[in-house]
């Protein structure tokens, strides 16, 4: 568990994967978190940056230290499936993210 907690907030502020990209297929909104509707249109390419999230202060407490210790088995049920995406997510999650 350490050894995986390690590698994990190593992911978390060095994601290899900086940039997960998408050319919008159809006409979407998206809500930010302060309540502010984005309007996406069909062609649109949306940009998801791990590298920003991974250090936004909304979502982690101290977002620049390097604390391995959030990724315990007891601290991880608190990390949401889409604030930590060093392996993407949906339908093109990384298939090897397990052997990585
Ligand atoms: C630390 C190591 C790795 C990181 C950070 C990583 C990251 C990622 C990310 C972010 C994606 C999603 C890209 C997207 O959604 O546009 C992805 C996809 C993928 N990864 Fe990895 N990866 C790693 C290791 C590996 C390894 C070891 C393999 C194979 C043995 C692998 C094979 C793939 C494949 C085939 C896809 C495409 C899946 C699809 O589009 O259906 N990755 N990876």
């Amino acid at each position: 568990p350490v050894t995986r907690a390690a590698f994990e907030e190593a992911l978390r502020l060095y994601p290899p994967a900086p940039s997960i990209n998408r050319a919008a297929i159809s006409d979407d909104s998206w809500t930010d978190a302060k309540g502010e509707r984005v309007d996406i249109h069909a062609g649109m390419t949306v940009l998801i940056m791990p590298w920003t999230l991974h250090r936004h202060e909304l979502y982690w407490e101290k977002p620049r230290a390097y604390m391995p210790e959030r990724f315990l088995p007891e601290n991880r049920g608190k990390i949401g499936r889409f604030q930590f995406l060093p392996f993407g997510a949906g339908p093109r999650v990384c298939i090897g993210a397990t052997f990585a």
